[in-house]
Parts: structure tokens; sequence; C-alpha cells
């Protein structure tokens, strides 16, 4: 029987427990978690985000903020909103919604980000943290993938993993995490030869390129666990992952769905981050 791995009812384990967790460090030590959302012009998909990270953010009892920037905002700026946020006590997450617009320099915009508020991961520092085995602040997709695989019973250890898409966001930490739990990591992309081929090798085949329906059971080895981080839109509107789900369940032994997948865990451990960087900003 292929098992369904679902993030939306283990989001909302995990987020229930984070704010008893939250009330405690009210309680003992008078911190309330503080999260701002940073979103430049109205992109519909980047506003229904923002909108559920906030409302998230307020149900687990943080301090949420969201600032919304016209599109025709300049780098200096945006850098400038960066800042004030830096030097706030009380927001300990920053995270600047990404894509932007193209007038803007999206590295520029990330090295402007304190790295002990970086709760996106996205800045070098924290990236080099990660590849260097030392983790502290990890972008948020490839974090709750690994939760999914903690509390699912996914052993990684000396597995093969492949992962389709090299981004900066899931693909490439995607890769650095697997590696720490000592599975043998294959990072695929757009120009990789044989794909299905390298794919049919996978034990654990995590998807995140933004096709709907790319992944169909040819690529999928018997008994294989498969995770879909694909958010794309069908002809008739209706979400779909990058995975055929209803054919490639047939072949895995365990699938995550779309939506009540991966989306519902990015959240999750965003405010995680959020509350462990007010931890540490107490214990400094
Ligand atoms: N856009 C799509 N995914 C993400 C994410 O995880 N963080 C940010 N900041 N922007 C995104």
């Amino acid at each position: 029987m292929t098992e369904i791995i679902n993030g939306k009812v283990l989001a909302q384990k995990m987020q229930t427990e984070l704010t008893e967790k939250v009330t405690q460090l009210k309680r003992e030590k008078g911190i309330v978690p503080g999260l701002v959302v940073i979103l430049v012009g109205d992109n519909p998909a980047s506003q229904v985000y923002v909108r559920n990270k906030e409302l998230a953010a307020l149900a687990a009892g943080f301090k949420s903020e969201t600032v919304r920037l016209s599109e025709s905002i300049c780098q200096e700026e945006l850098i400038a909103v960066i800042e004030h946020y830096n030097v706030d006590d009380s927001i300990h997450g920053i995270l600047v919604q990404l894509p932007l617009p193209k007038h803007i320099n999206d590295k520029k915009i990330i090295l402007a980000i304190d790295p002990k508020k970086d709760v996106d991961g996205f800045h070098p520092m924290n990236t080099g943290h990660l590849w260097s085995g030392r983790p502290l602040m990890v972008p948020c997709t490839p974090a709750g993938i690994m939760e999914m695989f903690r509390n699912y019973k996914v052993d990684l250890e000396g597995k093969h993993a492949v992962i389709i898409g090299r981004s900066n966001i899931v693909g490439k930490p995607m890769a650095q995490l697997l590696l720490d739990k000592n599975a043998t990591v294959t990072l695929t992309h757009s120009r990789t030869r044989h794909l299905k081929e390298v794919c049919r090798h996978a034990d654990v085949l995590i998807v995140a390129i933004g096709q709907g329906h790319f992944v169909t059971k040819e690529f999928i080895k018997e008994g294989a666990v498969v995770i879909d981080v694909g958010m794309n839109r069908d002809d008739s509107g209706k979400l779909i992952g990058d995975v055929a789900f209803d054919e490639v369940a047939e072949v895995a032994s365990k699938i995550t769905p779309v939506p009540g997948g991966v989306g519902p865990m990015t959240i999750t451990m965003l405010l995680e981050q959020t509350y462990q960087a007010a931890l540490r900003s107490v214990s400094h």
C-alpha cells in the first residue's frame, strides 16, 4: 500500500506544538517572536503566500508585520526598509518575498538582511553554515521535507536520493541536507542527460521544477519515496504538482500530494526558524 505523506496534518501538529513553545517563551522570558514579511509589487501568487504566512504567524502567537511596497520602489529604498528591521529588537525574522521586480538585484537584497534574522536561510553566511555541516538558518522548503522524512520514518542512510531542479531555494540546499544524513545525492537539472534513467535509480526522488505533471511513472523505481515541491495551475486553474500523482502513487511506497504536501510544511518551518532566532536572541 502506498503511504500518503500528509503535510497538512504534520504542519498542523507542529504548529500546535510551536504555539505552546511560544506561550512558554512569553511567560518565562517575556519574548514574543516577531516576523516581518516584505512584499514588493502585486504578484498574485506571492500575495496568497504572504497572506498565509501572516495568518499562520498570528495563529501561533507571533508578532507579525507585513510590509507591502510598490512595484516601482528602488533598490536603495528597499534596503533602507530591511535595515530598519535589522535593528528592530522586536523582530527576529525578516523575509523578503521572491521573485522581486527585475530592476532590483535580489542578491544585493539578500546581503542586506542581518544573517541572524535571515529566516529564509538565503544569506551567503547561512549558505556557508549549511555547506560546512553546521546548519543554522536553512531554506524552509528543504527543511520541511527533512521533517517529513523524520516523521514518516524515511531512512536516508546510504540511499540514492535524486533531486530534479537546482534552485537556491530548494534543490541546492536539499542536496546538502540529504548529504548530512549520509544519502548519496544526485542533483539533476534541465541539461541533465538521460534524466528518466537517472531518476529510475532513485530510492528517494524530490521534484522541484515547476512543470505540471512532468514526472510520470516511467521515472519511478518500484518502492521509491516521491516528494513533489511543484505548485502549478492546469488549464482549468486547478493546483497541480510536478508529479503525475495518480499513476506515480501506483509505483511509489510513499508520496506527497499537491496540495496538502510540501506547501504547508514550508510555512511551519518559517515559523519554527523565527522562534529559534527569538530564542537565540535571549541566549546571547
Ligand atoms: N518565493 C517562493 N518561495 C519562497 C521562499 O521560500 N522564500 C521567499 N522569500 N520567497 C519565496
